[in-house]
């Protein structure tokens, strides 16, 4: 029997050294690839979605946070900071809890999911609440790591990224080799720019600056093209400057991406896009994989999604290739979205008494 060690210890042999001293994990990694027959037969592609809600704190940041607060830990770090729509708050006030440090975190006042406050605070996080939105938060985050003797635990730190390439290998390793394209949301661009890293390094093409893994041993025999999806009002890479962001996916309200850059060049070296898509096709998407796909995702998770039927209606997605789409984080960080109806109402239960004959006819059985 053997039990999902975490991503440092599953990919010790392609991580930088100074990672694997002092482990802090949690067990991340290791999530399901779930075929999407639905989403398959609606784009003529092959579609996988890699459901990163699976991680010990519901999303994708895990895997990066065991990396970052093993870098902080080696170092003896005692306080850790991060800015964060949510998420990040939520997986480093839980590692930083596991290792023994403090955590402050800095979120935009009243735009940050209900679920993901309470992670914070049931970890024993210093919660700030900033009258500002996610950049202004980085900002004062990155001044504050600056001037005092604290350690930022954002994307922003290369650490993150180390961590987060894993979701890519992980990929290769279920499928045999990349898919033909990845699709997922764009926030901050961390993500993006994290598993173009793993891609390439699996194909053997680029290998992490420092680590051990300096041979660059292919896994893949090619890359992906990454197709990034932002939300419609907060999509600076697609306007092509920064914007005051607003949209009902709180995770990526991100006006002025800190990987900006490095979401380009993976754009660009990949053969891929970053395109927008409106919250309307996000919350279609979001009802297309809780009651079709049988993934309950955050709003912000089916971006990647949204973004892909986008295309397929425009012909854009290749007959027969190979898709993975990342979703990433759990429905249950954000619930209150699957209590719309998709013209905006509230669904509302049905009531019955405690009795068989109302429930079957409630049910409508004969
Ligand atoms: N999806 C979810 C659920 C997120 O929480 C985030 C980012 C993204 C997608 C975008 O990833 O920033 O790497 O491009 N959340 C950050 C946070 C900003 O603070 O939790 P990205």
């Amino acid at each position: 029997a053997h039990q999902w060690r975490g991503v440092i210890t599953e990919y010790a042999d392609r991580l930088p050294a100074h990672l694997t001293e002092k482990i802090v994990t949690l067990a991340e990694g290791g999530t399901p690839l779930v075929a999407a027959p639905v989403l398959s037969e609606r784009t003529g592609a092959e579609v996988f979605v890699k459901v990163e809600g699976m991680n010990p704190t519901g999303s994708f940041k895990d895997r990066g946070m065991t990396t970052a607060m093993s870098a902080a830990a080696a170092r003896g770090a005692k306080v850790v900071v991060c800015a964060s729509t949510g998420n990040t708050s939520a997986s480093a006030a839980a590692y930083a809890t596991r290792a023994g440090m403090v955590c402050a975190v800095l979120v935009p006042d009243g735009k940050i999911a209900m679920g993901k406050l309470s992670q914070a605070v049931a970890h024993g996080a210093r919660l700030l609440q900033v009258d500002g939105n996610f950049d202004d938060c980085l900002v004062v985050a990155r001044k504050l790591a600056e001037a005092y003797p604290v350690e930022l635990v954002n994307s922003v730190n290369p650490d993150r990224i180390e961590g987060q390439k894993t979701a890519a290998f992980e990929v290769v390793d279920a499928l045999g080799d990349a898919p033909d394209i990845h699709a997922l949301p764009v926030g901050n661009a961390g993500n993006i720019t994290a598993y173009w890293k793993g891609y390439r390094e699996y194909a053997g093409i680029a290998t992490s600056e420092s680590g051990p893994g300096a041979a660059p041993v292919a896994v893949a025999t090619r890359t992906p093209a990454m197709w990034g999806f932002q939300a419609a009002g907060a999509a600076p890479i697609v306007k092509g400057h920064p914007v005051d962001p607003e949209t009902i996916a709180t995770a990526i309200r991100i006006g002025n991406p800190a990987s900006w850059a490095q979401a380009e060049a993976a754009r660009d070296e990949s053969g891929g896009v970053i395109e927008a898509v409106t919250d309307d096709e996000i919350l279609a998407a979001h009802r297309v994989l809780s009651a079709e796909v049988g993934v309950f995702v955050e709003p912000a998770s089916a971006a990647g999604v949204a973004g892909l039927l986008s295309r397929a209606e425009r012909g854009l997605v290749p007959a027969g290739a190979r898709v993975v789409v990342t979703v990433t984080g759990h429905g249950l960080k954000d619930p209150q979205w699957a209590l719309r109806t998709p013209d905006g109402g509230d669904v509302v239960p049905t009531r019955v008494s405690a009795d068989v004959v109302s429930v079957a006819d409630a049910l409508g059985l004969e």
